[in-house]
């Protein structure tokens, strides 16, 4: 039996490989493990909570104030031990955190073979988003099997000459836990969420790259006010990164304003559900501008770069950047304006059919012998 050992350690990494950790345990072909940096913590628990992962292995690195020398030098000597002791044959990593990079260093120091989920992700622009980037490319430099959700990624990963035959499209793992969640029961009631007004239209935020910490998300964050002062049709509801940079800003905008709702970072469950009651989306996230094309919600993206340029193609997501003025005519354009509004919400789904990780394990199996 191949032993595979999946790394992750923030929220979205986690989302997204939960669907593979539970395709791979159900293959008798494989030994699964699961080891987490928790570069994350409480967001981190929140998913493990919900699929139902134990992880194996817990590094337990986050602390407040953490920088990327931190994050980077606490994972690669931390999985050194881990590497050691459970020896896998296939080390799988996923997207483009500092765990992703220092991961994939780890495992290549190790000799392990490296596969690289959410592979060929590129802006073309090393400094945005930032340090994300670098650390996708990095990590391909040093992965040996590419899962490319996309054709547009396929074609970026050639592009810098890696072999043809080491990349699979396979559609984005995003969908198949989206498809998931939206299916399980829950409601909204306790969720910090009683005074929102429903009846009103839903605009969801979330904002917390750090190449927008200061000026850019002063600017995102009196944009928002201004578009609800605006309007009284207009909710907003913002669940809250839990990074004090970003609770700190947001307070400094957001504090007492009458209709505008931040609360704490919600289970994937509730949120899937939130973002379906949305009227439109918007967010500085990756994971989010790919989920919410299948639930047919218009995304106004708070970054001056985008490395999914599949949904702009489709018409779902527009890149608004983090000018103020331009941010507030894109909000208005969605909220007055019915015929934009309807052209940006038709549900397209460019990141796969829900069974991308069944497809990664196929993948797996048949090129079990890899190397
Ligand atoms: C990280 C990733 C980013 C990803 C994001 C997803 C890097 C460099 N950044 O950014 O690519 O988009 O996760 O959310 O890898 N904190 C908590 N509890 C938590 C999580 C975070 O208290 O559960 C606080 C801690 O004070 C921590 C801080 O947030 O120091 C920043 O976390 P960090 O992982 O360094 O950066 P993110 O901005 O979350
Ligand atoms: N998400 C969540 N609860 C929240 C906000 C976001 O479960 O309160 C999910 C969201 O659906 C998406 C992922 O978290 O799948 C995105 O994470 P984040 O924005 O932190 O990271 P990014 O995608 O930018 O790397």
């Amino acid at each position: 039996m191949k032993r595979v050992l999946l790394v992750f350690g923030t929220r979205p990494e986690a989302i997204k490989m939960a669907p593979l950790v539970k395709a791979l345990k159900k293959r008798k072909e494989f030994t699964v493990g699961v080891a987490v940096t928790a570069q994350h913590r409480e967001m981190l628990d929140q998913v493990l909570d919900l699929f139902e992962i134990v992880p194996d292995y817990d590094l337990n690195i986050m602390k407040a104030g953490q920088t990327l020398f931190d994050i980077t030098s606490h994972v690669l000597l931390g999985l050194k031990d881990v590497l050691e002791d459970f020896n896998p044959d296939f080390l799988l990593v996923h997207g483009d955190t500092t765990t992703t990079m220092a991961a994939s260093l780890a495992g290549f120091y190790q000799g392990v073979v490296v596969g690289h989920v959410e592979a060929g992700l590129r802006t073309g622009d090393k400094r945005s988003p930032w340090p994300e980037e670098m650390n996708r490319r990095i990590t391909d430099v040093l992965a040996d099997y590419y899962f490319a959700p996309t054709e547009v990624n396929r074609e970026n990963l050639l592009k810098e000459s890696v072999p043809p035959e080491r990349i699979f499209v396979t559609g984005n793992t995003v969908i198949d836990a989206l498809l998931w969640a939206v299916k399980q029961e829950c409601n909204l009631d306790g969720l910090g969420l009683d005074a929102v007004d429903w009846s009103k239209k839903i605009i969801l935020l979330t904002c917390h790259r750090r190449e927008n910490w200061g000026a850019p998300m002063d600017a995102i964050f009196s944009a928002v006010k201004e578009i609800k002062v605006n309007h009284d049709d207009v909710e907003v509801v913002f669940p809250v990164h839990k990074n004090p940079l970003v609770r700190e800003i947001a307070a400094k905008h957001f504090r007492g304003v009458s209709g505008i709702h931040c609360i704490e970072p919600l289970d994937y469950h509730p949120f899937s559900l939130l973002m379906n009651k949305a009227y439109f989306v918007m967010t500085d996230s990756g994971g989010i501008q790919e989920e919410a094309p299948s639930l047919g919600k218009p995304v106004l993206v708070l970054r001056d770069t985008t490395e999914r340029p599949e949904a702009v193609s489709a018409g779902t997501v527009k890149v608004a950047g983090t000018d103020r003025a331009k941010i507030m005519g894109l909000a208005e354009e969605l909220l007055t304006n019915r015929a934009a509004y309807d052209t940006m919400a038709q549900t397209r789904n460019p990141y796969g059919d829900g069974k991308a990780a069944e497809e990664i394990c196929r993948i797996l199996v048949e090129n079990s012998n890899i190397n």
